[in-house]
């Protein structure tokens, strides 16, 4: 049995009825959400775009330099059928969510986002995290590049598996590091790169 705080997620679907152009195609910033809830197979579907492992190495859905990966995400979740509300962190490799808060944050986190609307509305947040140091280790300055250009490529996965879904997002850059750090609950060498909304 796996502990209390480990949340397992159904397996992720490897096809689906949208193309990657039809995607492309209509992929826009919305910020507007009804008020109904995602699934859980909605969520997992999400998470895996965004950094599941596709690769008995460890490989990930997103390119990393060097194989380090850098990233952590996180899922504020405010309305999630079957998923009690609280601040999960995903883990790719066992495609599992590990609970660390049990509390609503949206609120907080759209407060911490200059009170960015889509944040305080979606039923989720995602927020993806660097440890910069996996990265700067081996490629010095340039590594905190390499970090930035990763978290693009994750988010844009994210962005287009919601899409699919017949799901809005919108990335968001604008928010204060040092108050969305406590909201996350961080770690020290840890910190918020973008915060990604979805919802219907
Ligand atoms: C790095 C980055 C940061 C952004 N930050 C915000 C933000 O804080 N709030 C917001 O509403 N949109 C944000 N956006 C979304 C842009 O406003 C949006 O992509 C742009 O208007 C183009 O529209 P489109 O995404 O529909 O093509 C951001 C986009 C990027 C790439």
């Amino acid at each position: 049995m796996p502990p209390p705080e480990i949340v397992r997620l159904p397996q992720p679907r490897f096809e689906g009825p949208v193309s990657v152009e039809q995607t492309l195609l209509a992929r826009r910033s919305m910020r507007t959400f009804s008020r109904d809830p995602l699934t859980v197979d909605d969520l997992t579907q999400l998470l895996w775009a965004a950094q599941g492992t596709t690769h008995a190495q460890g490989y990930r859905t997103a390119p990393s330099a060097g194989a380090l990966y850098p990233l952590e995400l996180y899922v504020v979740v405010g309305h999630v059928v079957g998923l009690p509300t609280g601040l999960y962190r995903y883990l790719g490799r066992e495609h599992a969510l590990h609970a660390k808060s049990p509390r609503d944050l949206r609120a907080e986190m759209a407060s911490a986002a200059h009170g960015q609307r889509p944040v305080e509305r979606a039923p989720v947040t995602f927020l993806f995290t660097a440890v910069y140091d996996r990265m700067t280790a081996k490629y010095g300055r340039r590594g905190v590049r390499y970090v930035d250009m990763e978290a693009g490529h994750a988010a844009q996965n994210l962005c287009l598996q919601a899409v699919a879904l017949d799901l809005k997002s919108v990335v968001i850059g604008a928010f204060q590091d040092e108050a969305v750090k406590p909201i996350a609950m961080l770690p020290a060498d840890e910190e918020p790169l973008y915060l990604v909304p979805v919802g219907r």
